[in-house]
């Protein structure tokens, strides 16, 4: 099994650049912080507190260059499970946040995505409980460099505390300068945020899991086809789910929604995407065909397929 999931060509549609930051590297990028701390701040005990420590880890790229070593290594690892094509998230609202020079961050991480042979694209996102004003100024941002790498506007960050509805303008808006529309959604609040990230222009659903309890939205994703991106340790981790056996996956992809399987934030839940797909056959009994089709869903749900 393994070496099918090695030798299948896969994308990766749902990881964050900063939550794919080893300890290791975040050592080397920051060497003031202890071993013990950065350990530390890998470990969650809820969403909240995970929110909390990829704000902090994302805290210590001050230059644009750690965004470029970060892209490098994440672009590696990558390589070498035989990924082809990924889509990275970017957190615009963080970079602003920081008073950060977006176009040098932008300069330097688009010159380490050229020297990979996976193609990349960017997704840049805003953090929706800092309000509608900056996730605005995110946006421009990503919407200035449509053309130049950056495929998709996302909304990430805390679903319960920015909900989808108060952006319906800013992703017509969004959409209407040329990128493609995601939220995160679903993931550890309700069904409900997931219809609203719908009613805004959602064209992919980060997580979304908790379609599971809507038969309607099951029936509605299946008819408008439109997948959740589901990272199940992810889910385990930061409690978005109790235990790894209620992770809905198998129910999903039995009720035919379209599933892509994603890591989020590989090294910040100690996974990898190969790790993902051999969660699913060992833990919900996926067979190869039907990781092969979750492996070519990776490809048909990309904003730039071959
Ligand atoms: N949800 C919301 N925001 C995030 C996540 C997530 O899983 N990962 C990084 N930012
Ligand atoms: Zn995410």
């Amino acid at each position: 099994m393994r070496e099918f999931i090695q030798r299948l060509p896969k994308a990766e549609l749902h990881v964050h650049l900063e939550g794919s930051i080893e300890p290791t590297t975040l050592l080397e990028i920051a060497p003031h912080l202890s071993h013990t701390e950065v350990e530390a701040r890998y470990h969650y005990e809820n969403f909240a507190e995970f929110l909390k420590n990829f704000g902090w880890v994302a805290k210590h790229l001050t230059a644009p260059e750690h965004y470029a070593i970060a892209t490098r290594r994440l672009l590696q690892r990558l390589e070498e499970q035989n990924v082809q094509y990924a889509e990275i998230t970017l957190s615009a609202g963080v970079i602003l946040w920081k008073n950060q020079d977006p176009a040098a961050v932008h300069q330097a991480v688009r010159e380490a995505t050229a020297q990979s042979p996976i193609r990349v694209y960017w997704i840049w996102d805003a953090v929706r409980q800092w309000g509608v004003d900056r996730a605005w100024q995110a946006m421009e941002l990503a919407a200035a460099r449509v053309d130049d790498g950056v495929v998709a506007f996302g909304l990430g960050g805390d679903e319960a505390n920015g909900p989808a509805r108060d952006y319906a303008q800013l992703f017509a808006q969004a959409r209407a300068k040329g990128l493609r529309l995601l939220c995160h959604a679903g993931e550890v609040t309700n069904a409900g945020s997931i219809w609203q990230a719908l009613e805004i222009g959602a064209e992919r659903i980060g997580h979304g899991i908790r379609a599971i309890d809507d038969p309607a939205l099951i029936e509605h994703l299946k008819a408008k086809d439109i997948p959740l991106e589901v990272c199940v340790t992810s889910n385990v981790c930061t409690g978005a789910v109790p235990t790894l056996p209620e992770h809905p996956l198998r129910k999903l992809f039995d009720a035919g929604v379209p599933l892509i399987l994603n890591t989020d934030d590989p090294p910040m839940f100690h996974t990898t995407l190969h790790e993902e797909y051999a969660l699913a056959a060992s833990q919900f009994q996926f067979t190869e065909p039907e990781l092969a089709q979750l492996a070519a869903n990776s490809f048909r749900y990309a904003f730039r397929p071959l």
